[in-house]
């Protein structure tokens, strides 16, 4: 389902940066591995679904030249502040908006699996693939069908933290699907609490696909259990791949 406006609105974006930073914390040590000699040649990252701009900052503290980019604007909103010293902090919704060229193209959190349907991830892969310069890397994380698998009759969750709560229904309507229907709350500087809802339609995808498909647009690629030393969660692997020299 294509959602009428972005995904992840104020409040939602602000719980996913104070309580949901894991992932991209976890990610980052082997991303920067990943992306070593890309920052030896002061090569320009492009960063798809950057969030609140938690890898974005690793990623410019280490020395690396960065785009960042996201479809939310309140997202867009938060990493304006959260990444300071990014190139640019930019709108790019995939998978028709055009793609800088980049020496490398990285996002973690599954940006991808927001997509309507499969045809719209391999539309946006390839679109990624295309911009991807000679010698560049490419290192992304999606939720595969054994997402789904390993999720089938998941409990409802709770999250709560100083300044933020979620509530998490989750359901898994077929193979392909993994739907969550999410709750927040965040305090108005007056001290009271508001609450807002967002339903996230995630795709999921077989990923050994994927390798066969960008090597029609001239990239190496193998789908991994993760970026590298960090453990993934059940059904989340890592696509890392590289355009030829
Ligand atoms: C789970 S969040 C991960 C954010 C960040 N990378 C992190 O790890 O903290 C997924 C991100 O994908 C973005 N996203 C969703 N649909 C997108 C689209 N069509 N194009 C680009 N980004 C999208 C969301 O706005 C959100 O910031």
């Amino acid at each position: 389902m294509q959602p009428s406006e972005p995904y992840y609105r104020d409040d939602l974006a602000l719980v996913h940066h104070r309580g949901f930073a894991f992932h991209a914390d976890a990610c980052a040590p082997d991303i920067l591995s990943l992306l070593e000699p890309i920052r030896r040649r002061n090569g320009l990252v492009l960063e798809i679904g950057c969030g609140s701009g938690l890898l974005t900052a690793r990623l410019v503290e280490t020395g690396h030249r960065v785009v960042a980019s996201d479809a939310s604007p309140s997202m867009l909103h938060l990493a304006r502040t959260v990444a300071t010293g990014a190139e640019e902090i930019r709108t790019l919704t995939l998978p028709d908006d055009p793609v800088p060229a980049a020496d490398a193209i990285v996002g973690v959190g599954h940006a991808l699996n927001y997509l309507p349907d499969v045809g719209s991830v391999e539309r946006a892969l390839l679109a990624l693939a295309r911009a991807l310069r000679p010698g560049g890397v490419l290192a992304i994380d999606l939720c595969d069908l054994d997402w789904g698998r390993t999720r089938q009759g998941e409990s409802n969750r709770g999250w709560v933290g100083e300044d933020w709560a979620l509530v998490t229904r989750f359901s898994t309507p077929s193979p392909d699907r993994y739907v969550r229907e999410m709750t927040t709350f965040v305090p108005n500087e007056d001290g009271s609490w508001r609450r807002d809802d967002e339903r996230h339609d995630n795709v999921l995808v077989d990923t050994a696909r994927l390798p066969g498909l960008l090597a029609t647009a001239g990239l190496e690629c193998e789908v991994r259990l993760s970026f590298g030393s960090e453990a993934f969660p059940p059904g989340l692997r890592a696509l890392i791949g590289q355009r030829p020299a």
